[in-house]
């Protein structure tokens, strides 16, 4: 099996951690791990180990064809690629492995691509009655159309920038004033060249992993409570203070309906494999959609596999159901007629 980490994203630490903890949950008897590096110029190495990053095979050679040479010689047969945010999550890699012909983890081209575009994603939730935050996108090019007064005039106070195509909170900023309202649509910029500004939903954070091709199914909810301010990069990965409450404490009924509004997104978005939505509840008990992660974080603090845990699935499993999902899609695909 080839385990691909790394990759030219911001969120490039986070993965090295995510890698780190699959490798150790799979099943030794089972799989034997290949593990494909790409560094943040997007060059691909042949690793080890995970330190190993930097050792490269072949220097001249470490281009994209790379890949599908390590594919062959070492006879991979499936591809887990854990590697957040884009050129990983966004449906680039799933293309590339689709068209070498191999079985791979996780959702396909398009539900990859429409998770990660947080506008794509909103505009097919609210076209399917699914609650969203209020959202104003930008462009680049439309930078200077952006009205700080008519924004808090339609949304009010505080406001959430954030680049349309990242993860990990990285480039998110909360505001409560115009100086760093532009300091922040500044920051977003400088990872995406589209933005999106939306109304900030007081409630708590709720998470629910979904796991399925066809027949997804969905973990007991769990719920993140920053220390302090929300849940930005420092609260994810290094605020020790953060919890992370699994299960959530919250109502039968509430579950319920948390359960079901993530099977529909999940739905929706054309996922497959796994992904892990995430809600924002409110006090009337209203659940908005914030995001789904088609490669959720697999870092020995991250949700997606903990929830499964306490569900009854532990990690070495949900891998298993993980690969065996992969295969399914995968011959489901070949049986597809290619002449009339
Ligand atoms: N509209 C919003 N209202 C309230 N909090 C928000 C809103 N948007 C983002 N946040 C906060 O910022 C965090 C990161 O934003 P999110 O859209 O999930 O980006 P990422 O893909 O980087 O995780 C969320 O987990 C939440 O704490
Ligand atoms: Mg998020």
């Amino acid at each position: 099996m080839g385990i691909l980490f790394g990759g030219k994203s911001a969120e490039h630490e986070v993965s090295l951690q995510s890698a780190k903890n699959v490798i150790a949950a799979l099943d030794k008897d089972k799989y034997e791990s290949v593990l494909i590096g790409i560094d943040k110029t997007g060059r691909w190495y042949l690793g080890k180990n995970l330190e190993d990053l930097a050792v490269a095979l072949d220097g001249s050679k470490a281009g994209l064809g790379r890949l599908l040479e390590i594919i062959e010689e070492k006879k991979i047969e499936v591809v887990f690629p854990i590697l957040h945010g884009p050129y990983g999550e966004d449906g680039t890699i799933q293309g590339l492995l689709k068209l070498a012909n191999i079985p791979f983890v996780g959702a396909g081209v398009l539900g990859s691509a429409m998770g990660m575009d947080k506008e794509v994603a909103k505009r097919l939730l609210r076209d399917a009655d699914i609650p969203i935050a209020k959202f104003k996108v930008f462009l680049k090019s439309e930078r200077k159309k952006i009205n700080y007064e008519k924004i808090v005039k339609e949304f009010g106070l505080p406001l959430f920038v954030k680049p349309a195509n990242l993860g990990s909170s990285v480039g998110v900023n909360k505001i409560k004033n115009r100086q760093d309202f532009v300091k922040a649509v500044k920051e977003a910029f400088l990872f995406d060249r589209k933005i999106l500004v939306e109304k900030a939903v007081e409630s708590r954070e709720i998470e629910c992993s979904v796991l399925g091709n066809e027949y997804p199914l969905a973990s007991l909810p769990g719920e993140v409570i920053p220390a302090r301010g929300f849940y930005d990069y420092e609260a994810k990965y290094l605020d020790k203070r953060t919890v992370l409450q699994i299960p959530a404490k919250l109502p039968k009924k509430i579950i319920r309906k948390v359960q079901k509004l993530a099977l529909k997104t999940y739905k929706v978005l054309c996922c497959e494999g796994m992904a892990r939505v995430d809600m924002f509840l409110q006090k009337d008990g209203e659940v908005l959609i914030n995001e789904i992660n088609t490669i959720p974080g697999f870092t020995n603090i991250s949700m997606y596999p903990k929830l499964w845990e306490i569900s009854g699935l532990c990690c070495a499993e949900l891998l298993d159901k993980l690969i065996k999902l992969a295969f399914q899609r995968f011959q489901d695909e070949q049986k597809l007629r290619t002449s009339r």
